[in-house]
């Protein structure tokens, strides 16, 4: 088992030492007691993808030490099935971490993941490798699109999964907002989707930090019925409920992150503009005129944030943007856009005291919250190039 970061690295090893012999596909199965299954679902898988890319994918089975001993049954198939690798893991467990952990010993370019309980019906491998062909980075199979539902389900298990559905949208819409199956234990994805990114999944929801962390530009989708178990039983309890939420959040702070460091370089900002404002204008120290002293102190105040943001909110970034140069760009562009943004609260406190009437310090307040945004948002993709 590989210690570390939970990170898939960049170039497959077979890749990198043999271009020719270049695994396309790695299809985790992640077990846990499915003694009852293992057998025909490798049999189904393999007959399957002998069909689509005869020689060019693997099966992984990642399995916790099941007391059952499926791993043992796992690995006394694999002389039949010469494109199957089994991994027994004794000092870790868990859903997630048995998916990545599987994607880092794998050797494709396109990276998947399907139950071994065979409540994931195998034929859906078709259309989702097909949408990777296309250019897709992530393909799901999906319950919520044409083709798609639930066979038996109960009017609570519906319930409860919708509402973790909405849940989701709440806390994390950008990333929800774009799977109409975010709970899908079932999908692929390109290598380099993800490749050197940081994954740390809490529980059972992997395709979630994989949207979320991943290079995602395309998402496709398939549709697909979710089957009743005919062997061994759901590992789920009330406890993968509490961690999904805790996966919610913690993705949450990390995705904002970069935004709460520019509010709070902001406030630096405030503290200096006040700060020259007073030495520039007030009588008892230079005594220069109002206006002067401000756009001196809002100038110094821009370059403040400037080398804030550079180290700090953008700094990996920056670092890979090296150069006095390129810097000088940067802070041109910073400029700017932090001056279209004054001409823009202006306008916006006008518009919320004149046209909307409201009280003159909220309407600024709300001013500078839209600002805020307009100018992490700018300077994200045109100062720091994201
Ligand atoms: N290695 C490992 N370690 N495998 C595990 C563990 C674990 O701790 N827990 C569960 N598994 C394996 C199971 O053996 C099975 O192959 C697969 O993961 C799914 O587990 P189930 O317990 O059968 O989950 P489920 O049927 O309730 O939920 C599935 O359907 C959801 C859709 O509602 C999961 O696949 C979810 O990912 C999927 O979203
Ligand atoms: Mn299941």
């Amino acid at each position: 088992v590989p210690t570390g970061l939970l990170q898939i690295s960049e170039s497959s090893t077979r890749e990198r030492g043999d271009q020719e012999n270049a695994l396309k596909f790695s299809l985790v199965l992640p077990t846990y007691n499915e003694a009852g299954n293992i057998a025909e679902i490798v049999k189904i898988l393999s007959q399957l993808l002998d069909g689509y890319l005869p020689g060019q994918y693997e099966l992984i089975v990642v399995d916790d030490n099941s007391p059952d001993q499926t791993w043992k049954l796992a690995l006394e198939l694999t002389p039949d099935y010469p494109q199957l690798r089994v991994m027994r893991r004794v000092d870790e467990k868990g859903l997630s971490t048995a998916v990545i952990r599987g994607w880092q010993v794998a050797q494709g370019e396109i990276l998947g993941v399907i139950d071994a309980d065979l409540q994931h019906p195998p034929e859906v491998l078709g259309q989702l490798l097909q949408e990777m062909e296309k250019g897709a980075d992530l393909a799901l199979a999906s319950r919520h699109v044409e083709g798609g539902g639930v066979s038996e389900w109960s009017i609570i298990r519906r319930f409860l999964s919708r509402g973790a559905q909405m849940l989701g949208l709440l806390i994390l819409p950008e990333v929800i907002s774009r799977l109409s199956d975010p709970m899908s234990g079932y999908f692929m994805v390109r290598r380099s989707a993800i490749a050197g990114k940081s994954l740390s999944p809490v529980g059972y929801k992997i395709l979630i930090e994989v949207a979320a962390r991943g290079r995602i530009r395309w998402i496709a989708e398939a549709g697909y019925v979710f089957r009743e178990r005919q062997a061994g039983e759901s590992k789920v309890t009330w406890k993968q409920y509490i961690e999904y939420i805790q996966h919610l959040l913690r993705l949450r702070l990390s995705i904002s992150a970069r935004f709460i460091q520019f509010c709070l370089v902001g406030l630096s900002g405030v503290v200096v503009d006040m700060g020259f404002l007073y030495l520039l204008s007030d009588p008892s120290t230079l005594g220069l005129p109002l206006t002067r002293s401000k756009i001196i102190a809002a100038e110094l105040a821009i370059i403040n944030n400037f080398i804030w943001n550079d180290f700090w909110t953008f700094g990996d970034i920056a670092r890979r943007q090296p150069g006095k140069r390129q810097r000088l760009k940067r802070l041109i562009k910073f400029n700017i856009i932090c001056l279209v943004g004054l001409i823009l609260n202006v306008l916006l406190l006008n518009v919320f005291f004149n046209v909307f009437n409201l009280n003159r310090y909220i309407a600024n307040l709300l001013a500078i919250g839209l600002v805020t945004f307009f100018n992490f948002w700018f300077n994200l993709k045109l100062s720091w190039r994201v």
